[in-house]
């Protein structure tokens, strides 16, 4: 099948109390417009148009970043849906195939749902997504005749025994782009809002004698967000939903209510997610690979094999080969570290490569910034840095090299060689005793 997407995403959101057009803001780390085009992307469309108004660079910039193909449309002014789908004629003069309408600000779509949704077109002229609401609220209702979908009213627009009705349009729409541009030049503005509403399309559609149908989905799939309270509610879905995905993929978590994961976390069969770890986007963990507790992990690969905190952080450009260590209280930045190297404790590596088997003593700093610049660090491999080794970048530490404790490196070591860095032991004979007497005795003097 030949489809085209429009993603509407002109509107202000004036509810979300916001600089930031509504679509923009983020559940699970990502726009809700990018969980949008993320679902719509499933049916492979040949093209996408979004159809921006609110923030029009800022969406558009977001649109682009995510699919450099993606076309945009602007809605100089926000007229109603029907409206804004009409922004898109021009742009699909040429295209012959099926349209599909989703709302930017609907961000838990299921591209299976959108799958069902098409497949309904081998019967109906035009095809509307629905759900049993709970509380239908101010949602529009689909008005229906056995399978047949007779029109959709709007809240506003609605009679009492209407706005019984329980079955909601969810706004999601399918149709051939002919027709829908077809039946989009016949509506008016002549309803309660004065805005050209797309839901009438299924009355002109009727009108002439065209059969259309809605098919169900749950609720929560249609949320759609207009407040900062239902942007919470969408997180919470997602997350809920992410969790059991998890499970289902034979992932351990022993909490996972506790787990908070990214639009776009992959995470291997038989890893192990303990508590309280949180995913910024861009991880990638592999199989058996454990993230122990309190940890945070944004834009980092884990191999397999690799124990990461408790409490680390791995920051973007964090790569870990198989068998790694993190322990607790490490931050890793823009770093390769080779198989089996171990960096167990209260340690900063950033813009370094460790080698493989290479052990980080404990409180371990890549002095990576100079104020002005950043330089790298490279240890070599099985190389043993002392606990408190200060590595002044650019520094490179041979294979298997050595630092004594409490050095600060700031020239190379060759391979195989030992460098310390820090003054020499003095030890008084007998002084501390001598000292600590002084001292006491000064006090009791004072004390008198
Ligand atoms: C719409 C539907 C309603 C449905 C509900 C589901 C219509 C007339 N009503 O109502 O039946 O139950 O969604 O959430 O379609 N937008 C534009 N340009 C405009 C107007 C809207 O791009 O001129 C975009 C918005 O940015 C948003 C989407 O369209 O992403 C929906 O608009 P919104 O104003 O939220 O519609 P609802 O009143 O919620
Ligand atoms: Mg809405």
């Amino acid at each position: 099948m030949n489809i085209a997407l429009i993603i509407l995403a002109a509107g202000k959101g004036t509810r979300m109390q916001s600089e930031l057009p509504k679509v923009l803001h983020k559940v699970a780390g990502a726009p809700m417009l990018i969980h949008a085009m993320r679902a719509g992307r499933a049916l492979e469309p040949k093209r996408t148009i979004i159809v921006a108004g609110h923030g029009f660079e800022a969406v558009s910039a977001t649109a682009r970043a995510e699919d450099p193909e993606v076309e945009i449309v602007r809605q100089e002014t926000q007229l109603g849906t029907g409206h804004a789908v009409d922004q898109a004629r021009a742009a699909l003069d040429d295209f012959d195939g099926t349209v599909i309408v989703l709302y930017g600000d609907c961000p838990l779509i299921q591209p299976r749902t959108l799958e069902e949704l098409t497949a309904t077109l081998s019967t109906a002229a035009v095809s509307v997504l629905g759900f049993e609401a709970e509380n239908p609220a101010r949602y529009g209702r689909l008005i229906t005749d056995g399978d047949r979908l007779k029109r959709i009213v709007e809240f506003k627009d609605a009679t009492p025994a209407e706005r019984a009705v329980r079955l909601c349009n969810s706004g999601v729409m399918a149709a051939s782009a002919e027709l829908l541009f077809d039946l989009l030049s016949e509506i008016d503005a002549n309803n309660a809002s004065g805005e050209l509403y797309l839901t009438d399309v299924i009355g002109k559609a009727v009108g002439r004698g065209l059969s259309c149908t809605a098919i169900r989905c749950a609720e929560r799939e249609t949320l759609g967000v207009n407040s900062r309270v239902e942007l919470m509610q969408a997180e919470k879905e997602f997350q809920t939903l992410r969790r059991a995905e998890a499970l289902e993929d034979g992932i351990s978590m022993p909490a996972p209510e506790t787990v908070h994961f990214s639009y776009d976390t992959v995470i291997g069969r038989d890893a192990i997610i303990e508590q309280n770890v949180v995913f910024g986007p861009g991880v990638t963990v592999e199989s058996g690979a454990q993230i122990r507790a309190f940890s945070h992990l944004e834009g980092a690969h884990v191999a397999r094999g690799c124990v990461v905190g408790p409490y680390a952080r791995l920051r973007p450009g964090a790569e870990l080969a198989e068998d790694v260590k993190i322990g607790n209280f490490v931050e890793i930045k823009a770093s390769t570290l080779d198989e089996g190297a171990k960096v167990n404790h209260l340690s900063y590596i950033g813009d370094a490569h460790i080698g493989a088997r290479a052990n980080i003593g404990a409180g371990t700093i890549t002095c990576n910034y100079d104020g002005v610049m950043k330089h790298r660090t490279s240890i070599g491999e099985a190389a043993f840095i002392g606990s408190n080794t200060m590595l002044v970048a650019p520094i490179t530490v041979g294979q298997d090299a050595m630092t004594a404790s409490g050095s600060v490196i700031t020239r190379d070591v060759p391979a195989g060689d030992l460098a310390i860095a820090r003054s020499k032991q003095d030890n008084k004979a007998g002084f501390s005793v001598k000292l600590m007497n002084k001292l006491r005795a000064l006090k009791a003097a004072k004390q008198n």
